[in-house]
């Protein structure tokens, strides 16, 4: 078991890192001196996984959002409270999320609300929520006009990780969620990129589940340490960003059915890396070990098709008001260098480029 504790505006938590802790939730909240929760909420495919477990372990009720990015919305926060409600669960009670970023985000965003406010406990299950969604406190939903719209700064009581729910996660999901470790080692663990290639494509061998709790807990201390030194993302949390403004708008102009999160930021992870290298930050050395890692995450899907105007559309780059550029997190041979300036001309040059790779 490995544990690390997370500071916040909210006062500091507990990340506990457990191969089987699923199945012995109960156990292990009593252990951590924390308030049993009487509700767990999951999706409709996580439920019947590790949902359930969960829920029977701690002897609460379970109930099951319909699964995908598309119920990150007001409907569902709205009909967890309507269970909250009904079940009696009062503002001294605790709640739990079992599932992806999708379920962290939006049980964690009716947590914040209900009753003004209850405690919850994440138990994330995908790569990405682990090393990334669950840990950190922003909750919240997507709105009709955009992603992550509505929310809260609402850190959870206590984090379980439990990498033997990574056993069922497909295999792509595994891959993108990697992308976000490669950005992470870049920003503040480069001895993390050594266990990526140790660990990847994936190892059998019984010494995997502590493979996985060191790679994800390594991510965690460097995001605790971003994210105490800045919550509400006035500054150096932007450095979380690297690989997301190109990841971002591909995942946009393709209407967020093309690419999972993480395999946009692994172009994205690319396109940063070219236009560090461009700007002086980044040798050719540092430029070549991200390019090394991300080939490591194909395949992926491929951008060839997707327009460079559509691309400097989302970008926030329309040619009218692009004067100084858009602002980029670049790496450096040492980390990140934050808000750089780079042109709309640039960014397009340098997506035309990636266009060419036979990664794919
Ligand atoms: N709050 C934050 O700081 C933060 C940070 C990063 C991402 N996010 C959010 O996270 C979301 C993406 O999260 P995600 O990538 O985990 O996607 P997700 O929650 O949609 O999960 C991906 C898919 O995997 C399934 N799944 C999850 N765990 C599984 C398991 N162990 N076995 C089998 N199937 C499993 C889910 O049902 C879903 O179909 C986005 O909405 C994003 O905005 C939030
Ligand atoms: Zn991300």
């Amino acid at each position: 078991m490995r544990r690390m504790t997370v500071d916040s505006e909210r006062g500091p938590y507990e990340v506990i890192a457990e191969a089987g802790a699923v199945t012995r939730l109960g156990a292990v909240v009593d252990e951590e001196g924390v308030e049993r929760p009487r509700s767990v909420v999951s999706d409709t495919t996580v439920g019947p996984l590790w949902g359930e477990p969960a829920a029977r372990s701690l002897g609460s009720v379970l109930i099951e959002l319909d699964d995908g990015e598309v119920h990150k919305r007001w409907s569902s926060v709205e009909n967890v409270l309507a269970h909250w409600l009904d079940g009696g669960l009062h503002r001294g009670d605790s709640v739990l999320a079992v599932g992806g970023g999708v379920i962290t985000d939006t049980v964690g965003f009716a947590a914040a609300i209900f009753l003004r406010g209850v405690s919850w406990v994440a138990v994330p299950t995908t790569l990405l929520a682990m090393v990334d969604a669950a840990v950190g406190g922003k909750t919240g939903i997507n709105l009709e006009q955009g992603k992550n719209l509505a929310g809260a700064f609402w850190p959870p009581r206590l984090v379980v990780i439990d990498v033997e729910t990574l056993a069922t996660l497909p295999e792509r999901e595994l891959r993108a969620g990697m992308a976000e470790v490669v950005k992470t080692a870049w920003i503040g663990d480069r001895e993390l990129l050594k266990l990526i290639r140790l660990e990847w494509p994936a190892d059998q061998s019984s010494q995997r589940a502590v493979a996985w709790e060191e790679i994800v807990m390594r991510c965690l201390t460097v995001k605790a340490r971003v994210v105490s030194d800045d919550e509400r993302e006035v500054g150096k949390r932007a450095a979380l960003n690297l690989g997301h403004t190109l990841g971002h708008a591909l995942e946009a102009a393709t209407g967020y059915r093309h690419f999972l999160h993480g395999e946009a930021v692994a172009w994205g992870l690319l396109a940063a890396a070219r236009l560090g290298r461009r700007h002086g930050l980044l040798g050719a050395d540092g430029e070549g070990a991200i390019a090394a890692a991300v080939s490591a995450l194909q395949p992926l899907p491929a951008i060839a098709g997707i327009d460079a105007d559509a691309v400097r559309a989302h970008i926030g780059l329309d040619k009218k008001k692009d004067h100084a550029g858009v602002r980029w997190v670049l790496p450096t041979d040492d980390g990140v260098a934050l808000d750089q300036r780079v042109p709309a001309d640039e960014v397009v040059e340098v997506f035309r480029e990636l266009k060419e790779l036979s990664i794919s």
